[in-house]
């Protein structure tokens, strides 16, 4: 096994506000491998990083992201709710994250969030992007959508996807091959000992999430290609110790 990857999920997001740029930096400073994030289309269609499809929880805004334009959007705070330290920090663009990126060595988990609120066209839109910014061979994009993964498949096969699941589904390394997936992101009571080798022997990366307890992180390092955590600091600390 190769050394378990470390990915920030929605970037630092234990000490920082997720999904924003500072979350993201501090992922790169704790030593993380990679970043996950969440890209959702504004009403002009601009690729933006926010979890929730409503700005309520995590800005200082109300209302629906895809009723936003994104002039409109980029006035909100995403940063004070977490913390007033914090405050001012703007949701980012999909663009701003790439182009900061680009430059630093980490690799890139891309959720498609097209699940709830449709977004026609966004894998199209992301791959782009993707292209524009000469940073495909680090991207790893993940949907709760599966017919968005085919569709980002069919689009550009070369461009690396993962099946993300809640459930405990039999042999899930079956079904992504049959949908030209290349991994398996899966919700973490579900990452069983009967997962995790049967998609080692079938050459499938496994990357559970959200791995944020001690003794999850030190179960599944060594144990699975990545884990997806909030506390990247804490986890390359941990397998700092287990190596
Ligand atoms: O991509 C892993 C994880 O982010 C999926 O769930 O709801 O945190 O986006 P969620
Ligand atoms: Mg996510």
């Amino acid at each position: 096994m190769l050394k378990t990857l470390i990915f920030a999920h929605r970037g630092a997001s234990g000490t920082h506000p997720e999904n924003t740029m500072t979350a993201f930096q501090a992922a790169l400073d704790d030593g993380a491998d990679g970043i996950e994030l969440d890209v959702q289309l504004t009403k002009d269609r601009v690729p933006v990083i926010i979890h929730d499809e409503t700005v309520n929880r995590t800005t200082d805004g109300q209302g629906w992201v895809k009723d936003y334009t994104y002039e409109e959007l980029k006035k909100l705070d995403a940063g004070g709710w977490f913390h007033p330290a914090f405050h001012g920090a703007a949701i980012p663009t999909l663009e701003a994250v790439l182009e900061w990126l680009a430059p630093t060595s980490l690799l890139l988990n891309i959720e498609l969030k097209n699940g709830i609120v449709r977004y026609p066209g966004i894998e199209e839109i992301v791959l782009k992007l993707i292209k524009k910014y000469d940073v495909k061979n680090r991207v790893i994009i993940s949907s709760f959508n599966h017919y968005s993964l085919v569709e980002v498949h069919r689009l550009d096969p070369d461009v690396e996807t993962a099946v993300l699941f809640m459930e405990g589904l039999y042999e899930p390394w079956e079904y992504a091959k049959a949908l030209g997936a290349n991994g398996l992101h899966c919700f973490l009571p579900v990452a069983v000992p009967e997962l995790l080798a049967g998609a080692a022997k079938a050459m499938m990366p496994v990357r559970p999430f959200t791995v944020n307890e001690d003794q999850h992180i030190r179960a599944l390092i060594n144990g699975c290609d990545a884990i997806i955590t909030d506390w990247p600091e804490k986890a390359v600390i941990i397998r700092k110790q287990c190596t």
